[in-house]
C-alpha cells in the first residue's frame, strides 16, 4: 500500500490485542514493523505468522517501564533500517478499583506503563526524528482520557488524559521538524485489558461492559490511515468506539 510499505514502525505491547493487530495490518501492508514487550514467546510468534506470510518483522522483549529496554527496541529498528518512520507508544494497563481501595501500586504501574512508558517512547524516537526531519510519533489514550471514568476508571483516566495532553504539546513543539503527532482514542475494544484489573467482581463487571466491544483490527485500521497520509498531512485526534456505547 502506498505510503506504508517500507515505512519503519515501531509498535510497543505488540504481544496482543490492539498493537498484534496493527503490527498484522501494517507489515501485511508493507511496512517494516519492530515490536516490543515482555512477553517475548508471543513476540516471537507475531514475528514468525509476519516473516512467514513474506512480511518484514522484527521482535524484542521490551518493558516499557525500564527506559533502557525502550531505547534498545527503538534502536534495534535504526541498526537494522537505518531509519524510524513511526512509533506508536501502545503498550497500556487497566486495573480499575475505586479510589477508597487505595490500590497505590496499581496506580504506580499504571502510571509507569501509560505515562512514563509513552515519554520512554518519545524520548528514544525526538532526537531522530528530529535529525530525519520526519516522523511520526502515534499514542494510545482512551475514550476515558476525554470523560473521567468513574468510580474505578479515576486513575487510568488521569493516565489517558496525560497521554493526549503530552501528544498535543508535542505537536505543537515538533511541527518544525516534520513531526506528526496523532492521538488515537478507543472505546470499549475485544482485547485482554479488562482482565488487568485485580478483583474478579470487577473483571465480571467488565465482561459484561465489553460486550459491545469491536475487534482490535478497528484501531489498527485508524492508526494505518493517521500513518499513509502523505508527510504534510496530520492526522490530529482520531476517536473509535462501538457504535452502542456512550462514553
Ligand atoms: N481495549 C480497550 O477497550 C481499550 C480502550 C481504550 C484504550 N485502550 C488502550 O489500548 C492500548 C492497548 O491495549 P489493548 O486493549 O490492546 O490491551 P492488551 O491486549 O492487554 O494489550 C496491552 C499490551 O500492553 C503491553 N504491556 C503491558 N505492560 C507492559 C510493560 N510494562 N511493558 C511493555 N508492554 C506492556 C502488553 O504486553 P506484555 O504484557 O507482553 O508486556 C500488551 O501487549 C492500551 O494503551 C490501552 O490503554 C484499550
Amino acid at each position: 500500500m502506498p505510503n506504508i510499505t517500507d515505512k519503519v514502525v515501531v509498535i510497543t505491547g505488540a504481544s496482543s490485542g490492539v498493537g498484534e493487530a496493527t503490527a498484522r495490518l501494517l507489515a501485511g501492508n508493507g511496512a517494516k514493523v519492530v515490536l516490543g514487550a515482555r512477553r517475548k514467546d508471543r513476540i516471537d510468534a507475531l514475528v514468525g505468522d509476519i516473516t512467514g506470510k513474506g512480511g518484514n518483522a522484527l521482535g524484542f522483549k521490551t518493558d516499557v517501564t525500564r527506559r533502557g529496554d525502550v531505547e534498545a527496541l527503538v534502536k534495534g529498528a535504526v541498526d537494522k533500517h537505518g531509519r524510524i518512520d513511526a512509533i506508536v507508544n501502545n503498550s497500556g494497563i487497566m486495573p480499575i478499583a475505586p479510589m477508597a481501595a487505595l490500590k497505590i501500586e496499581e496506580w504506580d504501574r499504571m502510571i509507569d506503563v501509560n505515562i512514563k512508558g509513552v515519554l520512554y517512547g518519545v524520548a528514544a524516537v525526538l532526537p531522530i526524528m528530529q535529525k530525519q526531519k520526519l516522523g511520526h510519533i502515534i499514542n494510545i489514550a482512551s475514550v476515558a482520557g476525554f470523560k473521567v471514568w468513574a468510580p474505578g476508571g479515576t486513575v487510568y483516566s488521569a493516565t489517558k488524559f496525560a497521554v493526549r495532553a503530552l501528544t498535543e504539546g508535542l505537536r505543537m513543539e515538533h511541527r518544525a521538524d516534520n513531526i506528526r503527532c496523532t492521538i488515537v482514542s478507543p472505546g470499549a475494544i475485544a482485547t485482554e485489558l479488562p482482565e488487568s484489573s485485580s478483583e474478579e467482581a470487577t473483571r465480571k463487571n467488565l465482561r459484561e461492559f465489553y460486550k459491545m466491544a469491536i475487534p482490535a483490527d478497528s484501531i489498527a485500521r485508524a492508526i494505518s490511515y493517521a500513518i499513509e497520509q502523505p508527510a504534510d498531512v496530520e492526522i490530529g485526534e482520531i476517536v473509535i468506539r462501538p457504535t452502542a456505547q456512550d462514553f
